[in-house]
């Protein structure tokens, strides 16, 4: 790449349904340098299906990664080259998801029981594009708790294979018996894991995820490993990235302020649906309704913009009435 990207300190977790391309343009106007990735794509989906509809990314969300599922060398390549193409910084290949359906087509944490097949996929993957292939994974599956089998599977590959980026869930996959959902909260967390793992591999970029929503919690472990991974807490309470540059990216140009964000919010939601494509405003007033987190009025927000007979007419205009609640409850004043 010619442009130089930022460390991965800071980066938003894949999540299915949830870090789509409007999640993700709105994570990206409340902080600049946090490293965003892709809901897990399909590496058939990518290669067979509507290329647009699976890759489409916004001009400004790199540094963005594209998170593929899969297990077929050949398969992973191209769809890493077409992601590439589309302007992705980084593939991420899943060796996390614990999903019964994923299961089944044989890939996401059942291929840490397969790390040299997982060698193979990094290497084709990494032989068809110039971006960064990295993995994400877990601790163990199922009865493997001990530290030595995540150490194995690391080690493994860093020896075979030119992957130097690995992000760490540190609880286990228990394929059997746990929904998805449950994968996420029961498996007990393991930390000291990875501040070992990069004890062990110093010169790989070791990423921890799992459980973090405080920034104190952030920097506790940034003394341990290179970079730390928000899931949920990002999504739920996306204002949790405005001090992030500041604090973790030495930017201190001033965070983005509510009312800025609602007024870029409001004019992209305008652009997605003059643009077609089928984009209709609840696709993205979804993603907005953790926004007003910890402010009075966070309720109306989230109501208004997830009741259905105000959504109806997708008009963003209902962006700025849900704010002028918000403004009201706090005694904001208000220009837009
Ligand atoms: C709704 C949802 C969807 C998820 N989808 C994916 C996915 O597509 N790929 C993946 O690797 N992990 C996925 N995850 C797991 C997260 O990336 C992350 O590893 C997990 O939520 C733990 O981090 P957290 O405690 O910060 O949320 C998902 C999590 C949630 C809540």
């Amino acid at each position: 790449m010619t442009q130089k990207l930022p460390p991965r300190r800071l980066s938003v977790a894949p999540m299915l349904d949830w870090t789509d391309r409007h999640y993700r343009y709105m994570a990206r106007q409340i902080t600049r340098h946090t490293w965003l990735y892709s809901e897990m794509i399909n590496a058939g989906a990518v290669i067979f299906g509507d290329k647009d509809r699976f890759l489409l990314r916004n001009e400004c969300e790199n540094p963005v990664a594209l998170q593929l599922g899969g297990s077929e060398p050949a398969d992973l390549a191209k769809a890493a080259k077409a992601a590439e193409q589309y302007g992705y910084d980084e593939v991420n290949l899943n060796c996390g998801c614990p999903s019964p359906r994923v299961q089944k087509g044989a890939f996401g944490a059942c291929l840490m029981n397969e790390v040299g097949l997982v060698a193979d996929c990094l290497n084709a993957m990494q032989d068809a594009v110039q971006i960064d292939v990295t993995v994400k994974h877990r601790i163990g599956v199922d009865r493997q708790t001990e530290y030595q089998s995540v150490a194995d599977f690391v080690g493994t590959l860093a020896a075979k294979t030119a992957c130097k980026t690995y992000i760490v869930h540190a609880r286990n996959a228990w394929l059997d018996g746990l929904s998805p959902k449950e994968n996420r909260d029961v498996p007990p967390l393991k930390y000291d894991y990875v501040y070992r793992l990069k004890q062990e591999f110093p010169d790989l970029e070791i990423i921890i995820n799992g459980g973090v929503n405080t920034n104190e919690q952030i920097a506790a472990h940034l003394a341990h490993v290179d970079g730390v991974m928000v899931g949920r807490e990002c999504y739920h309470n996306p204002m949790i990235m405005r001090q992030w540059d500041s604090l973790f990216y030495g930017d201190n140009r001033e965070p983005v302020v509510y009312e800025t964000l609602v007024a870029k919010l409001q004019a992209y939601a305008q652009e997605q649906i003059a643009a077609g494509r089928g984009t209709i405003l609840r696709h993205m007033a979804r993603h907005y309704l953790g926004l007003m987190h910890g402010l009075k009025g966070a309720r109306t927000w989230r109501r208004m913009l997830s009741d259905a007979a105000l959504l109806k007419p997708s008009d963003p205009k209902l962006i700025k009435d849900a704010w002028a609640e918000v403004a009201k409850a706090n005694g904001f004043q208000t220009g837009i």
